[in-house]
């Protein structure tokens, strides 16, 4: 004889729903706290970002800050370093990239770079090497004030993380 099939729930379908619905409840609670110190807290996630009072970075200087662990180099480059870098022929170079777009508009003075070596990773020297750039003392990696590769075994130029003005002198990084 042919059942009837029904969309009205039995009551032992209803029992394990119910079940099944408990069992769900259990889990996210358990679960809860693991996802929950997963999460970054608030020191990390204020280390997402890091804002720059780039006033006190005086032209010709170099400061270092610290973002998400490493180093970033934020330049405050001369009228003469940049004349320098406009006049350079950048086609050749390993990784070509011309100076404007490393840096934002309306502020080319300002160059921010993670100062760390596309090599294997070492902390570059500021005005240092051919190019008064930075120079790898590790082996011998050498970068212009652009922060680009320009001889040495380093493959790609220091590269620009993410970053705005917020105003003329605040710059947040991340
Ligand atoms: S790590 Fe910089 S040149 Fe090797």
């Amino acid at each position: 004889m042919a059942t009837l099939d029904t969309a009205e729930p039995s009551r032992r379908d209803f029992l394990y729903i119910a079940t099944g619905a408990v069992g769900a409840v259990g889990v996210a609670s358990v679960a809860w706290p693991f996802i929950d110190q997963m999460n970054p807290d608030a020191s990390a996630l204020a280390l997402a970002s890091t804002e720059v009072d780039i006033s006190a970075v005086a032209p010709g200087q170099i400061i270092t800050v610290k973002w998400r662990g490493k180093p970033v180099f934020v330049r405050n480059r001369t009228p003469e370093e940049l004349k320098k870098l406009a006049a350079m022929d950048t086609k050749a170079l390993k990784d070509p990239q011309s100076d404007a777009d490393r840096v934002k508009k309306g502020h080319e003075n300002i160059l921010v770079v993670v100062g760390v070596c596309t090599h294997l990773g070492c902390v570059p020297t500021g005005h240092a090497g051919e190019y008064d750039g930075w120079f790898c003392p590790c082996h011998g990696s050498v970068y212009d004030a652009s922060g680009r590769i320009h001889a040495g075994p380093a493959p790609l130029n220091l590269p620009v993380p993410p970053y705005e003005f917020l105003s003329d002198k605040v710059v947040k990084i991340g």
